[in-house]
């Protein structure tokens, strides 16, 4: 399964959702479009990345000498250095992720009104990550991809509901993951893929599914 993850709106949980999603797939390869997936994690990013890649004209099989290991069934390729890429080279991207059965493929796209579009006709499932924020919510509204579904921050105090959520954006919230304190401690210390919070497992039951 190919699932692509990303927010209108900074902040929201993608790398979060993104990183629970493929530590609970049997397998997974996380590729990690927006750069924080190392932190979360506690891994060390290599010096190059999928952005590097999509530079330079190198064969996609050769993403295997970027992935880092997580763990022995779960491995992460870092987003190397920022910048623009090729447009042609989103689609080989694409193709590529779309043709791998071993593992599930998790990507992070980060912060973006519209992902890219090659990427996001060519996933499984394309999941919004999102706290009920007005903001956010029009930012949604106004993207030009709807999701296949909505991973949502279950922020106290918010007068917008999940259901207010679904009928602006089209799609379903598929978890509800309460703000826990505890899960920001596990990212500011990097122990996302050992110590996962209880809070998360709305999102790991996804993985599953
Ligand atoms: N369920 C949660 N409960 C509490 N804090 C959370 C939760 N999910 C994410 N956070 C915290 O919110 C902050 C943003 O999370 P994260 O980095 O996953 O968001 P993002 O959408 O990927 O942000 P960016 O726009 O920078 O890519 C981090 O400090 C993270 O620890
Ligand atoms: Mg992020």
């Amino acid at each position: 399964m190919f699932t692509l993850c990303w927010s209108p709106k900074g902040g929201s949980g993608t790398t979060v959702a993104a990183a629970t999603l493929a530590l609970n797939a049997t397998t997974s390869v996380l590729i990690d479009l927006a750069g924080d997936a190392p932190a979360a994690l506690g891994v060390s990013a290599g010096s190059e990345g999928i952005l590097d890649w999509m530079r330079s004209d190198t064969d996609p099989l050769r993403l295997d000498d970027l992935c880092i290991e997580i763990d022995s069934d779960h491995h992460l390729i870092c987003a190397g250095r920022p910048g623009s890429v090729p447009a042609r080279r989103w689609a080989v991207l694409a193709d590529h992720l779309a043709s791998i059965d071993a593992s599930d493929v998790v990507v992070d796209a980060g912060t973006i009104n519209r992902p890219p579009s090659v990427l996001s006709e060519r996933a499984d499932r394309r999941l919004m990550v999102l706290r009920p924020c007005y903001v956010a919510l029009r930012r949604a509204h106004e993207s030009a991809v709807v999701p296949d579904g909505v991973i949502l921050l279950d922020e106290p105090g918010r007068a917008l509901t999940a259901t207010d959520v679904e009928r602006c954006i089209g799609a379903p919230v598929l978890a509800e993951v309460m703000v826990d304190p505890s899960v920001a401690r596990a990212v500011d210390a990097g122990l996302l893929a050992v110590r996962a919070p209880r809070s998360l497992i709305p999102i790991a039951k996804l993985a599953a599914s």
